[in-house]
């Protein structure tokens, strides 16, 4: 059966978090369940207008108009949050998709899947394993579900956990006071920001800076995590950027981690974006 074009979802709240980076709570018409980490699809149809800031699409076919451009998006909302699903997202000016989402206001309509799917998931982790999560920009969506649906916003991990976000600007770090607050609850929760464009920061970032594929050490990443991540005891999520993905991914298979397979899974779990 060919995919539906309808749209069956509101977009129910936007948070922008800057002119690049939003954050959507989407309201489908009927409930999507999912494991935490795991994605759906987004759409919107050809006809859609796009964000004036964005690049004109020079290869725009009228025979399209109706038909739905659809993108994979990891859900950032905790799995135990039924009335809305969350998705934090990033413009790319000559795409093809995100410019028409970045034009939507509260109450516009949109398609999202009726089925969530992946295996980047915590289900996939030994109890009692420490668990490092890795990513870039938005590609922290999917360790802020995981984050939520623990409800570490009312406890604490039962496991040492560490999220090492990975962005160019203080200002693209999404989702920072809610995790700040969680790690100053926490002991054995850290959470560590890191900027790799401190010279556009209009107030001095006293953080840590350069690409976070730069703190991939074993001395880094023990001061950071507050453990050292060994493969016996640790499960690594690594999402975001494919260059990031990609070094960190043959950084720690050298040091024994090993990604599995779909069937099977291993100690060190990947999510390439694009
Ligand atoms: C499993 C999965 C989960 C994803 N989850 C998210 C998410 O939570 N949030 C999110 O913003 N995106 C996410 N993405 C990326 C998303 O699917 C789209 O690729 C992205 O939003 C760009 O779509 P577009 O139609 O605007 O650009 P397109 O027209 O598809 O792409 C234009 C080009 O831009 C590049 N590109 C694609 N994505 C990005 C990006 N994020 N940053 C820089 N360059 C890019 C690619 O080279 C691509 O060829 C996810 C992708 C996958 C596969
Ligand atoms: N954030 C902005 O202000 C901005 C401005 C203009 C355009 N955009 C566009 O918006 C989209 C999303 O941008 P984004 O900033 O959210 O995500 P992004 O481009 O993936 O960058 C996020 C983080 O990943 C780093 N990174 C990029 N390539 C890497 C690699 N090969 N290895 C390791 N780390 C790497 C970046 O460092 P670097 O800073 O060193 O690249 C940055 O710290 C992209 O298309 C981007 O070009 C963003």
């Amino acid at each position: 059966m060919a995919p539906s074009q309808e749209y069956n979802a509101t977009l129910a709240k936007r948070l922008d978090i800057s002119a690049r980076q939003t954050i959507f709570r989407i309201k489908p018409d009927q409930p999507v369940p999912f494991v935490a980490g795991q994605f759906t699809v987004l759409g919107l149809k050809h006809s859609a207008p796009r964000v004036p800031e964005a690049d004109p699409e020079e290869d725009a076919d009228p025979a399209k108009a109706d038909r739905l451009i659809r993108r994979a998006y990891s859900i950032s909302s905790g799995s135990h949050e039924q009335d809305f699903l969350e998705f934090y997202l990033a413009l790319v000016s000559d795409g093809k998709l995100t410019p028409r989402l970045f034009q939507l206001r509260e109450g516009d309509r949109l398609f999202v899947g009726a089925k969530a799917t992946g295996v980047f998931t915590l289900d996939r982790v030994p109890p009692g394993q420490k668990i490092l999560l890795v990513g870039t920009g938005t590609g922290l969506a999917p360790y802020i579900s995981m984050v939520r649906t623990l409800a570490l916003g009312v406890g604490c991990p039962a496991v040492p956990l560490a999220i090492l976000h990975g962005a160019a600007h203080s200002w693209d770090l999404g989702y920072r006071p809610e995790l700040e607050m969680i790690s100053k609850k926490c002991s054995n929760f850290q959470y560590a920001p890191i900027i790799s464009r401190p010279e556009d920061e209009a107030v001095e970032w006293r953080g840590r800076t350069g690409r976070l594929t730069q703190w991939l050490t074993r001395e880094a990443l023990t001061k950071l995590c507050g453990f050292a991540p060994t493969p016996g005891e640790t499960h690594i999520f690594l999402c975001g950027n494919p260059g990031l993905v990609e070094e960190a991914l043959a950084t720690f298979q050298g040091w024994g981690f090993d990604p599995g397979t779909r069937q099977e899974a291993g100690n060190l779990h990947v999510e390439k974006y694009w």
